[in-house]
C-alpha cells in the first residue's frame, strides 16, 4: 500500500517525506484554505512547491462545480507540474469531466466518493483514483472500512485498474485496516502515520536496551 500524506502544509510534508516512506500529497480546498493559500498565482505556486519537495502524485482540487469550468480549470493544474492529478467531485459533470480528462491524457483524483455505485461511475469514467471517505463515513453512522471492502472486491472482479485511495483517516488503525483490506492508496494525517510507530512495550524495551547499554 502507498502512502499519501493528507495536508497543505509544507512543513508536514517534508517531516513526512524526511521519513523515507511518503508517495504522494493530496490536499483539499479546505486544507488548502487552513494553510491561507489564497489567489490562482499562490496557489498554483503552493501545488509547484509541493510537488518539488515530493517525488510522487498531488492532488490539486478543481473548485468549479460545471464541465467547462472544470475542464478548463484542470488543465492549468495539470500543467503546473507533471505529477499533478486533478482532483474532481463525484458529481454529474464531474464524471463527464473525468471522461474528458482521461480521453485527453489528464490523471483524475475523483473525491468525496462515500458509495460502491459512485466509484463504479468514476472508475468507468476512467479516473486515476477514487477517494472514500472512511472518516466521514464513520461519523455518519455508516461503515468507512466496509465500503473500502466492497469497492476493493468489485474492481478486483471487474479488473478496474483505477486504485483505491482511502481518504478521510483519523487513526492509526484506520490505515492498519485499508492496509488490510487491499487499499492501494492511504492519504493520511501526519499524526496517523507517525502514530503507527506508538507501542508502550517499544518504549519500555528500549528505555532497557539503553539502561544496559550503559553497562557494555
Ligand atoms: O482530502 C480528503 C479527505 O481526506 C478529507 O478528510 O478529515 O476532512 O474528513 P477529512
Amino acid at each position: 500500500m502507498k502512502f499519501f500524506i493528507d495536508t497543505g502544509n509544507l512543513a508536514q510534508i517534508k517531516e513526512a517525506n524526511d521519513l523515507g516512506i511518503l508517495d504522494g500529497v493530496t490536499t483539499n480546498p479546505s486544507l488548502m484554505a487552513k494553510e491561507g493559500i489564497k489567489g490562482e498565482e499562490a496557489i498554483a505556486q503552493h501545488y509547484k512547491t509541493i510537488c518539488e519537495l515530493v517525488d510522487g502524485d498531488v492532488s490539486a482540487e478543481v473548485l468549479s462545480t460545471d464541465f467547462e469550468t472544470m475542464v478548463e480549470e484542470g488543465k492549468k493544474l495539470a500543467a503546473i507540474h507533471p505529477n499533478i492529478v486533478v482532483k474532481v467531485p463525484v458529481i454529474k459533470d464531474g464524471i463527464k469531466a473525468i471522461k474528458w480528462f482521461t480521453d485527453n491524457g489528464i490523471r483524475t483524483n475523483c473525491t468525496l466518493v462515500f458509495s460502491a455505485g459512485q466509484g463504479i461511475l468514476a472508475a468507468k469514467a476512467g479516473a486515476s483514483y477514487i477517494s472514500p471517505f472512511l472518516g466521514r463515513l464513520d461519523d455518519s453512522g455508516w461503515d468507512g472500512l466496509e465500503l473500502i471492502a466492497q469497492l476493493r472486491h468489485i474492481f478486483d472482479v471487474q479488473d478496474y485498474k483505477t486504485e483505491i485511495l482511502a481518504a478521510s483517516i483519523r487513526s492509526p488503525l484506520h490505515i492498519i485496516k485499508a492496509a488490510e483490506l487491499g487499499a492501494d492508496i492511504c492519504t493520511c494525517p501526519l499524526d496517523s502515520i507517525v502514530g503507527l510507530l506508538k507501542h508502550p512495550l517499544t518504549d519500555i524495551g528500549l528505555a532497557k536496551f539503553l539502561e544496559d547499554a550503559k553497562k557494555m
